[in-house]
């Protein structure tokens, strides 16, 4: 446990914050996608995009005029490989955000699902198999990566074995040892992230993800998933999908004693946009009573697609 790496940042104080959820305690996911020409709106997503790099700039400024400055940042590069990465479009993406707005706080998300040619989540072996090792090796080279670009924080979202403990060693080897870690500690395989991989390009070219993303029906390797990431060092947990998990949060946090935030994924998301446009629910009334279950169940956080909304709705 290191203190000084989860109080240096007010956004990190106000995750850590036992009170209640409000709208401080909310992150708004971003994409920004290499060589695109024009933003482009996320389909399911009411008022979400795959950002250019410049669109980027001009969507957080008009967050934070909103009163958010937790970001969770997705890039998107063109040119997909299996063994290299698109350091220089990661550098002037992460560094032009931090450069214009030095005060907000920037998690990147290490995962290889956008990066590769298959949409795997790790390296795939000849064989179709997912390598662990391998791929706990490339993701932490792209923490790094993210870190030296000016990432405030590390979300690996990848779900293999030992990535924090990895993702923790090379960030303290190479002097980011203030650069908090924020686990997909409890991540499911799940129907609810559609909309997401359409936006990240990350849908796998065969098979699926469940030989490294939880089962919904084991309960306790989903609690000891928490426990081993803290174990590992992260300074975070996070539960995904988000409704679908919230019997696990009391448990998690009991067991681990650290911060839980949940994901309200994009097709948990999805839906109450689908039910506001068919004239079942109103928006904002759907998604309110979310935000207040979230709050009832306990979570430290919540990564929303409305956090930007959250000033305004949920104070
Ligand atoms: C990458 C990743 C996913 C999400 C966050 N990080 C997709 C997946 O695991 O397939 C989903 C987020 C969402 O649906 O909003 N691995």
């Amino acid at each position: 446990m290191n203190l000084r790496r989860t109080k240096h940042h007010e956004a990190l104080r106000n995750l850590s914050d036992s009170g209640s959820l409000n709208y401080k305690k909310m992150i708004q996911p971003l994409f920004v996608v290499e060589g695109l020409s024009e933003k482009e709106p996320v389909p399911g997503l009411n008022n979400v995009y795959r950002d250019t790099e410049s669109s980027l700039l001009k969507q957080i400024e008009s967050d934070t005029k909103n009163g958010t400055d937790q970001f969770l940042l997705f890039t998107v590069p063109k040119h997909k490989s299996d063994s290299e990465f698109s350091s220089e479009f990661y550098n002037r993406a992460i560094s032009s955000v931090k450069k214009e707005f030095p005060h907000i706080f920037l998690w990147l998300d290490t995962c290889l699902c956008s990066v590769t040619t298959h949409g795997h989540c790790g390296h795939v072996n000849s064989d179709g198999t997912v390598d662990n090792a391998k791929s706990v090796e490339r993701l932490s080279r792209l923490a790094l990566l993210y870190a030296e670009a000016g990432a405030d924080g590390i979300a690996p979202s990848d779900m293999m074995d030992g990535r924090v403990a990895s993702h923790r060693k090379i960030l303290d080897t190479k002097g980011f040892h203030l650069t908090p870690i924020m686990s997909y500690s409890t991540k499911f395989k799940s129907s609810f992230y559609g909309p997401f991989r359409g936006a990240a390009e990350s849908s796998p070219g065969f098979g699926d993800r469940s030989t490294y993303q939880l089962d919904v029906r084991d309960r306790e390797t989903a609690i000891s998933a928490s426990i081993r990431d803290k174990e590992e060092g992260a300074d975070y947990l996070m539960l995904k999908p988000g409704i679908t998990s919230l019997d696990l949060v009391a448990p998690i946090k009991e067991a681990t004693k650290l911060p839980l935030g949940a994901y309200q994924v994009s097709g948990e998301f999805a839906s109450i946009e689908l039910l506001a446009e068919n004239g079942f629910l109103k928006r904002e009334d759907g998604i309110l009573e979310t935000w207040n279950v979230f709050r009832r169940a306990g979570v430290s956080f919540l990564i929303t697609y409305a956090a930007r909304e959250g000033k305004k709705l949920f104070l």
